[in-house]
């Protein structure tokens, strides 16, 4: 064997110290851009023998550690980032230090596996639904809604008469939504239900939520052909929330699949105040929570919530039928044969780990100081003459826009916050208007930043190579 592995696995300890030091820095560096401000990327190429791991960590350091940003930080307000809490770090060290993989028959050994469902469980307790759901891990929000919409697309073909898994896809399968996240549109096409086959459902007059009387005329065009329902659970620029209620009771009179796109949303159920938006998400088929967002894990973590009543239809979509070695598919619950994935990391320990060192409380705080620091953001933006703001405060995501809305200056506004470095901030565009996002999705967030993020809004606004207009 090459020398260097032995001498690597010798200063082990030494070498993870190093590692570990550097990642406490970052942590606690205050001073570290919020966003990138660089344009270059480093450029790298592999060497005949290799230098050791204390080579690879000097290059890190030298050639990487300068473009890293503060993803992690309270002063990264882009897409819905959450950061990771000290547990959920732990957590994740331990998955790759001990590196299982979680997919033999839980109770039969497997630890892995069995800790999986645990933290499904758990989850299921934090978010008070009901055990009819089986859960399980995977990379994001993205391939939950794969995963979720992939049995669904099972469902409907064994309504139309054949079985979609093995005999292709045969006949359209009707999809219904009125604001899916981009990445919902992504899993049709994936999964060759076809992007463009999406019907649309109007929205209410102002608001991203749907209109049910436009759902309800849209079901009566479909005359009784079984169907699939994106409902939003909270949407991405101004977190507005289905009537998942009125779309449960809907479930009575029509044959769907009814799927809840909760990414982030799902964690309003956290809290008492604002558990009333889910109401009805207990009686979806299927529910998608993106892990890596509100409970604070490191990427890349997300679930998928499949109703038990669904297993079989789910074992007919992921089964790996052709591999007597991987076990009889029609067995005991497994993780095999229920996801896209086949061998995976222990994604479940960082989220079991955040979990069981915070509990209920630790997220409710969380949640609703995010909620509270949302709302701090939002008045202080409605009280300054410069800002608008673009919806009203629902939660935890801020859209706002300059008085002066043209969408250059507003363009202009975010790349300056951005290169400022202290908080980044996503652009996005709302009836036709442009204007910014500020996302609150991490443990450390506070309503003490309020002042701070105003002030660096006024500072980026100062540097402006074009002058905004102000209210007469
Ligand atoms: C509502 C919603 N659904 C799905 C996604 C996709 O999540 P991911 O990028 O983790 O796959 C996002 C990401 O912002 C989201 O906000």
């Amino acid at each position: 064997m090459d020398n260097s592995f032995l001498r690597d696995e010798k200063d082990l300890r030494q070498l993870l110290d190093e590692v570990r030091d550097f990642a406490l820095t970052f942590r606690s560096d205050d001073q570290l851009p919020a966003g990138s401000t660089r344009r270059d990327t480093p450029k790298f190429h592999l060497s005949d023998q290799g230098a050791g791991t204390q080579d690879a960590i000097s290059v890190f350091k030298e050639q990487c550690a300068p473009y890293l940003v503060a993803s992690p930080s309270n002063r990264y307000l882009g897409f819905v980032t959450g950061g990771s809490t000290p547990a959920a770090l732990a957590g994740d060290w331990l998955a790759s230090a001990v590196d299982q993989n979680p997919q033999a028959v839980a109770g039969r050994g497997d630890v892995s596996a069995a800790i999986e469902l645990g933290a499904i469980d758990l989850l299921r307790q934090l978010f008070n639904l009901p055990e009819v759901f089986n859960g399980g891990f995977v990379t994001g929000a993205t391939m939950s809604a794969f995963t979720c919409l992939g049995v669904a697309r099972q469902w409907v073909a064994a309504q139309q008469g054949y079985d979609l898994a093995r005999a292709g896809l045969r006949k359209p399968i009707p999809v219904l939504a009125a604001t899916p996240h981009s990445s919902a549109v992504k899993c049709l096409a994936m999964l060759g239900i076809g992007s463009q086959n999406l019907i649309q459902v109007a929205t209410l007059p102002g608001r991203e939520a749907v209109d049910m009387d436009d759902l309800q005329a849209k079901i009566e065009v479909l005359n009784g052909q079984p169907f699939l329902f994106i409902a939003s659970g909270g949407t991405v620029n101004t977190v507005d929330f289905d009537d998942l209620a009125a779309i449960a009771r809907l479930k009575k009179k029509h044959n769907f699949w009814y799927h809840v796109d909760a990414a982030f949303g799902g964690f309003a159920a956290v809290s008492p105040e604002h558990a009333h938006l889910l109401t009805g998400w207990e009686s979806a088929d299927s529910i998608t929570i993106d892990n890596h967002k509100w409970l604070n894990v490191p990427y890349d973590s997300g679930c998928w919530f499949i109703r038990k009543e669904h297993l079989k239809l789910q074992v007919a979509t992921f089964q790996n039928s052709a591999a007597p070695y991987l076990g009889d598919p029609a067995g005991h619950f497994n993780y095999l044969n229920s996801g896209p994935e086949n061998s995976r990391r222990l994604r479940a320990l960082p989220a079991w780990f955040s979990l069981m060192a915070y509990g209920r409380q630790g997220y409710r705080d969380i949640v609703e100081r995010c909620i509270g620091t949302a709302r701090s953001f939002g008045k202080a933006l409605t009280e300054d003459k410069a800002f608008t703001l673009l919806a009203p405060v629902r939660l935890n995501v801020v859209a706002f826009t300059l008085y002066d809305a043209a969408a250059q200056t507003v363009d202009a506004l975010v790349q300056q916050l951005n290169d400022r470095g202290r908080y980044f901030m996503t652009p996005t565009t709302m009836n036709g208007t442009r204007g910014i996002r500020a996302a609150f999705v991490n443990w450390q967030n506070d309503p003490a930043q309020v002042s701070e993020i105003m002030s660096e809004l006024h500072l980026a606004l100062k540097e402006l190579p074009i002058v905004p207009a102000t209210p007469p």
